[in-house]
C-alpha cells in the first residue's frame, strides 16, 4: 500500500477527506449490515431529527503507525461502550458494541494510505456518529437512524504542540449536575461554541469550566479533561458525574500507577487548590496531553510552576509512557491495544 502523499509534519486538526466511510441504517427496529461507501455527503430530509432536535452523538479515537509497522487501535472498546452509553441518554437505538469495532477496522482498513507514518507526529483520527434521520416534529426520539464512522488524518490539537496553553476560567456552564455532561451528544459542543470563541477572542486557548452549581469545583474544558499534578507528584484528577469520562485519563490513571508508580487522586478538585499545584494538563484524544501554563481566572493569574516553555516533567513522563504505549514502544497493558494492519 502506497502513502499519500501528505505534508505529515504540518498537518494541523483538521478535514481532510478520505475515499471510504462506513454507514449503517437503522429502521424497522434493527441495524441493517453496513457497508464502506464513497460517498461523504449525507442527504436526509428537512425534518429528520438531527437537524431539528439535536439528536446526535459521537465517539473520537485514534488509528497509530507502531515503532514496527503496524497499524493500531487504542482501546476502541471503552469508545464502543461511551457511545452505547451516549445512544442511550438521548434515546437512540445503540450501535452494537462488537460491530462498532468491525466498522472502525473497515474503515482504517479501506483508509491505510491516510495513516500518518511513525514518527511523523500525526495520526488517524476517527470519528463515529449517530444521528436521527426521519422526519420528527413534535419533540421525540426518531424513528430512523444512521451510524456512519470517517477518518481523517491529523497533527496536533493546540497549534503550538507541547507548547504550554493559557486559559480562562469560562463565565459560561457545560453541563447540568443531571444534564448530559457525562455523554457525547452534540448538544454538549454545539452550547459550548459561543463560550470558545469568546476566549478565543480574548486571547485564550480553551475554557476551564467550573461545576454550575456552586461554581466551586474545577470540571473539564469543551474537549478534554483536567489533569494535575501535586507538588509532591501526586496525579490529581477531578471527578463529576458531569464530566465526560475521558478514555485517555481512565488510561493515564493506570499509567500513573502501574508504569511511574505514582499516587493517583480521582476526587472533587476545588476551584481554590488549583494555584497550589505543580503541573497542568489536558487529556483526551485529540489533546492527548497539552500542558497548561497559565489559568487566568477573571484577571487573576495560577501560573504553574512549570511555565510557558515546557511540559512539566511529570507531565512529560505521562506523555511519553501513555504515546509510547500507543505507537508500540512500550509494552501495552492486556487489551489496550488492537491490531488492524
Ligand atoms: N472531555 C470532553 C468534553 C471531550 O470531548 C473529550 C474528547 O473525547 C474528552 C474529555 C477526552 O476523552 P477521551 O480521552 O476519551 O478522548
Ligand atoms: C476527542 O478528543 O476525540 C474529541 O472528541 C474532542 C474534540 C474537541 C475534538
Amino acid at each position: 500500500m502506497e502513502k499519500k502523499q501528505l505534508d505529515w509534519g504540518n498537518l494541523s486538526f483538521g478535514y481532510v477527506q478520505t475515499e471510504a466511510r462506513y454507514v449503517s441504517k437503522y429502521s424497522n427496529g434493527a441495524w441493517d449490515n453496513g457497508t464502506i461507501t464513497d460517498d461523504a455527503n449525507v442527504v436526509l430530509n428537512e425534518c429528520a431529527g438531527v437537524f431539528q432536535y439535536a439528536q446526535t452523538c459521537f465517539e473520537g479515537l485514534k488509528a497509530y503507525t507502531t515503532e514496527d509497522g503496524h497499524i493500531v487501535t487504542f482501546r476502541p472498546d471503552l469508545n464502543a461502550a461511551r457511545m452505547v452509553d451516549s445512544a442511550r441518554r438521548l434515546e437512540m437505538p445503540a450501535f452494537p458494541e462488537e460491530r462498532f469495532l468491525d466498522a472502525i477496522d473497515q474503515v482504517v482498513k479501506a483508509n491505510a494510505a491516510y495513516v500518518p507514518p511513525y514518527g511523523s507526529g500525526a495520526t488517524l483520527y476517527i470519528r463515529p456518529y449517530m444521528m436521527g434521520t426521519n422526519p420528527v416534529i413534535g419533540v421525540k426520539p426518531a424513528d430512523e437512524y444512521m451510524f456512519r464512522v470517517f477518518v481523517t488524518p491529523v497533527g496536533p490539537y493546540f497549534k503550538g504542540g507541547a507548547k504550554p496553553i493559557t486559559i480562562k476560567v469560562s463565565d459560561f456552564d457545560r453541563a447540568a449536575p443531571n444534564g448530559t455532561g457525562h455523554i457525547k451528544g452534540g448538544l454538549n459542543y454545539a452550547m459550548s461554541l459561543h463560550a470558545i470563541v469568546t476566549a478565543h477572542a480574548e486571547g485564550f486557548d480553551e475554557n476551564m469550566y467550573l461545576d454550575a452549581k456552586t461554581r466551586t469545583k474545577v470540571e473539564e474544558t469543551g474537549g478534554a479533561n483536567f489533569i494535575f499534578i501535586t507538588k509532591d507528584g501526586k496525579l490529581v484528577t477531578p471527578k463529576s458525574n458531569s464530566i465526560l469520562p475521558s478514555i485517555t485519563r481512565r488510561s493515564l490513571v493506570y499509567v500513573a500507577e502501574h508504569y511511574l508508580d505514582m499516587k493517583v487522586e480521582h476526587r472533587e478538585v476545588e476551584f481554590a487548590e488549583v494555584k497550589d499545584f505543580a503541573e497542568c494538563g489536558l487529556c483526551g484524544t485529540a489533546a492527548v496531553i497539552s500542558p497548561v501554563g497559565k489559568i487566568v481566572d477573571h484577571g487573576k493569574e495560577i501560573c504553574f510552576p512549570s511555565g510557558m516553555q515546557d511540559m512539566g516533567p511529570v507531565t512529560r513522563k505521562l506523555y511519553d509512557t501513555l504515546t509510547g504505549i500507543q505507537m508500540g514502544r512500550i509494552e501495552a497493558p492486556e487489551g489496550w491495544i488492537r491490531t488492524i494492519l
